[in-house]
């Protein structure tokens, strides 16, 4: 098959978030199979051309927009057998920043009806988008290539693209509104799943969860208008990357046959964040960000509960800054303690994963959640909020000492903290190192899902031509 795949961020290129992560790894084992792929991103201001070898030039094509005809050129180059394309526009396209620039909606809207010119001559069999980025790209296709099956992916239904119905003038698309839509309003989220020949989303929990109010972020009635053609793949991981034996991140690698290199990470770790060197502490690791869907407050609320019981906490992210003022003054009452690093930085998320003994992701919401697929890779036990991809993915230890990891349903303080005694409770026993090697060896590699995307995609072909009759 021949795969289209669209994406505003993918690894190492570009990466923000759990999307780059997918889109730099899922292509590749799409490519695996057999499948002809081309991955599409926007050639953003941050790429590093140099590095990456990504040519100077590449074909051009003058691509429609408003009462414009605006040349653009398509540079490519090839990574683990997939073909990349960077739409390169540095007026319309390159910013400084993935998202969050003034006019993200109608960059994105340039960049769909950029890739769509590139689909038209290369004429996939499948179209695959992700989130709303690349959503509008659906119903240009779906007008103007009849033959390509679509196929739309949600990794994350809270943020949608909601923006002025002026865009879809601007790149040809009729202003007819669903719904959903207010006057005058384009949701380009909802305009890809209203339509997609096959819409999907990162978890089988998840794909149950917005189908409800709690969860369906106002587009539940119209999710399960489309609930036949509405799947869950739950996300892989790349394990070849995401690997403790060879990560170039880390100072003592291990394996499953040989954990004891984790040992000496988590006393690297302890050094250089400045907390006591000490084995019997039960360390905790935070990645992400310090916003509301991750769960924030739990975890701040959760803080000295650890910090005062003898744990120890190393958190990486950034975000709002009411949160980030609050984590400021904790690490300075906790300091040899907690650990507090505020912003990104990849390799020393890799440290905490492997240094870790437990791992905290108390999320609202998870459309998937990868942070748990990695620390189970690194010998790291979760605990996490029983929700969307946590919930598929980590089973909490029950009496017989089955499960790999730590969860708690009802999302309040005092479940979390009770998940968090019971970690440590169990950290301190002699069962432990089974547990570690028991989580290292969950495989969550992209082997069974690639395998269901293809199956996705020849039921989006299937329609597709039933359709296009
Ligand atoms: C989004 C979701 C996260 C998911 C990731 C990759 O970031 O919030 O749960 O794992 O996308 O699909």
């Amino acid at each position: 098959m021949r795969i289209a795949f669209v994406s505003a961020e993918a690894a190492p290129y570009a990466k923000v978030g759990g999307l780059a992560d997918v889109a730099g790894s899922l292509p590749q084992a799409l490519a695996a199979l057999g499948n002809d792929v081309t991955l599409y991103l926007p050639l953003h201001a941050t790429i590093d051309r140099a590095r990456f070898g990504i040519p100077a030039k590449g074909t051009t094509r003058s691509v429609p927009f408003g009462a414009r005809s605006v040349r653009t050129s398509y540079v490519a180059t090839v990574r683990d057998g997939v073909r990349v394309v960077f739409v390169d526009h540095p007026k319309l396209l390159a910013r400084d920043r993935v998202y969050g620039a003034t006019d993200d909606n109608k960059r994105y809207a340039f960049f769909c009806r950029a890739v769509f010119e590139d689909l038209r001559a290369t004429k996939p069999d499948v179209v695959h988008s992700h989130d709303w980025h690349a959503a509008l790209l659906i119903p240009l296709v779906a007008r103007g290539l009849r033959k390509a099956a679509t196929v739309f992916t949600i990794h994350n239904l809270a943020y949608q693209g909601r923006t002025s119905a002026e865009v879809l003038g601007l790149i040809g698309l009729p202003r007819a509104r669903l719904p959903i839509e207010d006057p005058n309003e384009c949701n380009p989220m909802a305009r890809a799943i209203a339509i997609a020949d096959i819409v999907s989303t990162v978890s089988e929990q998840y794909a149950k969860e917005i189908l409800t109010p709690a969860f369906g972020e106002r587009l539940q009635d119209l999710l399960r208008s489309r609930r036949r053609r509405l799947v869950g793949i739950t996300n892989g991981i790349d394990t070849r990357s995401f690997d403790p034996a060879t990560d170039p991140s880390i100072p003592s690698h291990y394996s499953v046959d040989d954990p004891s290199g984790k040992a000496k990470d988590k006393t690297a770790l302890q050094a250089e964040g400045g907390l006591a060197v000490d084995a019997k502490a039960p360390l905790f690791g935070v990645v992400g960000r310090l916003v509301e869907q991750k769960g924030v407050d739990l975890l701040t609320a959760a803080a000295p509960r650890i910090l005062d019981g003898g744990g120890q906490l190393v958190v990486l992210g950034s975000g709002d800054p009411a949160y980030e003022a609050k984590w400021k003054d904790l690490a300075k009452k906790y300091a040899g303690k907690l650990w507090l690093t505020l912003g990104f930085d990849a390799a020393l998320a890799q440290r905490i994963y492997a240094g870790s003994d437990l791992f905290l992701m108390p999320s609202r919401f998870e459309p998937c959640g990868l942070g748990q697929l990695i620390s189970f890779r690194y010998g790291t036990v979760p605990v996490v909020h029983a929700v969307g991809g946590l919930a598929e993915t980590v089973h909490d230890l029950d009496g017989n000492g089955a499960g790999n990891g730590f969860s708690f349903s009802s999302y309040k303080p005092e479940a979390f903290g009770d998940a968090i005694d019971r970690a440590m409770k169990r950290f301190r026993t002699d069962r432990w190192t089974d547990l570690v090697r028991r989580v290292m060896r969950e495989d969550h590699s992209w082997s069974a899902s690639a395998k269901r995307y293809v199956d996705v995609y020849k039921k989006a072909i299937k329609n597709r031509a039933r359709k296009a009759g």
